[in-house]
């Protein structure tokens, strides 16, 4: 049994983001999806919320779970007996941090490797602090993020409204 775990912090979930969850889930036999409870960054949404847009958007994916963790991401891939850590790249520009953060976590976990998948070139501009601009100025958010998710994102922006 193959598990890999494909972290992140899914403020919100993109359509690169769901790109990735599937390809790793014709790879590998189960994909946990592991939502940081408290990036560095404040997010935007709850880690509850972040974990409802991704448990909507992957029902289709009989092989992938949506968890949440905290604290050390090789801590938490142990406990969860994976051999794997997928990340999701689209430029060059992603490259220099993922690089670091990979022989980081080998240097800490040597037998957990770091799989990187490249997303559909569709994808490959796509970002959620772009998603979250757009939607925040009222601007059309569709192909860009799963369809559950645009509900949390229009949300959002009453909610901001209303302060
Ligand atoms: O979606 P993101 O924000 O690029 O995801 C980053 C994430 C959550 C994968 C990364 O910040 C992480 O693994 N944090 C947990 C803390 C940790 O293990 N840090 C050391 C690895 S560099």
């Amino acid at each position: 049994m193959k598990i890999a775990v494909y972290p992140g912090s899914f403020d919100p979930t993109t359509n690169g983001h769901l790109d990735v969850i599937e390809r790793a889930s014709r790879l590998f036999d189960r994909i946990i999806v592991a939502v940081i409870k408290n990036p560095e960054k404040t997010p935007r949404f709850s880690f509850k919320e972040r974990m409802a847009m991704l448990e909507a958007s992957v029902p289709h994916c009989d092989n992938v779970e949506v968890e949440s963790f905290d604290g050390l991401l090789v801590e938490y891939v142990r406990q969860k007996k994976a051999c794997a850590v997928v990340r999701g790249l689209r430029a060059v520009s992603d490259f220099d941090y993922e690089f670091q953060m990979a022989l980081t976590n080998r240097r800490m976990a040597p037998e957990i490797e770091t799989v990187f998948l490249m997303t559909d070139y569709r994808y490959s501009y796509l970002s959620s602090s772009f998603v979250k601009q757009i939607a925040g100025l009222g601007g059309d958010v569709s192909g860009l993020v799963p369809g559950p998710v645009t509900a949390y994102l229009k949300r959002s922006r009453q909610k901001k409204g209303e302060r």
